[in-house]
């Protein structure tokens, strides 16, 4: 069983992104969300270009229905960062290595996982910061209603998928260096774009 596997062998490493990605704060502040968000579109513009969007297709998953660099780059837009999103766009030189289908699910995993913390983060930004979908919280909201249907769709086909390819241990890495990826990109300062 793959989800289950992904989830056992990330945990540690989801919980250790939950205490780094500190938006529920009650410190954290607007320009605190604007740097959150930098750095998030550092992460999404460099590694979402780097998956085989046909790949994906021909295992069954629709990769333009979940893109979210652009949700991001909106954004920034609309909190008066684009400068600072052109500057950075696809500049993570610590991405995955996703050479193959398999490593590329354990990719998705993560960035499509990312999108379950969505509505309790999006609840917290409106409260404390008057952040809404419209005014700069797209890439939280994400799929908005949609996130558990397009949850359970992922489930699925990555279950499928992983059956047939026989896949899991190869899949399992690579959401591990994902994770490990995304918290070396936090770990970056906000400005750094190497
Ligand atoms: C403050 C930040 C975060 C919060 C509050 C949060 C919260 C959550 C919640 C509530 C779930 C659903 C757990 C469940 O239904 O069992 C979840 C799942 C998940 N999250 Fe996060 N999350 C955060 C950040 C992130 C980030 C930054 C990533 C990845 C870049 C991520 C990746 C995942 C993944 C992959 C899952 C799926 C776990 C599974 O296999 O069921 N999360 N998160």
């Amino acid at each position: 069983m793959i989800m289950g596997k992904l989830k056992e062998a990330t945990r540690e490493q989801h919980e250790n992104l939950e205490s780094i990605v500190d938006v529920m704060n009650k410190m954290f502040n607007r320009d605190d969300y604007k740097t959150l968000l930098t750095k998030f579109y550092r992460f999404y513009s460099t590694v979402e270009p780097l998956v085989a969007i046909n790949d994906m297709k021909a295992a069954g998953l629709d990769l333009d229905a979940r893109r979210k660099s652009h949700l991001l780059e909106a954004d920034l837009n609309a909190l008066g960062s684009s400068d600072e999103a052109a500057r950075i766009k696809g500049t993570w030189s610590g991405a995955p290595t996703i050479d193959t289908t398999a490593k590329a699910f354990g990719v998705c995993y993560v960035m499509e996982g990312a999108t379950l913390g969505g509505q309790v983060i999006m609840r917290h930004l409106k409260q404390h910061l008057d952040i809404t979908t419209e005014n700069g919280g797209s890439f939280f909201n994400s799929y908005g209603e949609r996130v558990g249907p397009m949850w359970k769709e992922f489930i699925a086909i990555t279950t499928a998928f992983a059956e047939t390819a026989n896949a899991d241990d190869e899949i399992v890495e690579s959401a591990k260096r994902t994770f490990d990826s995304f918290a070396n990109c936090f770990a970056e300062s906000a400005t750094a774009t190497a």
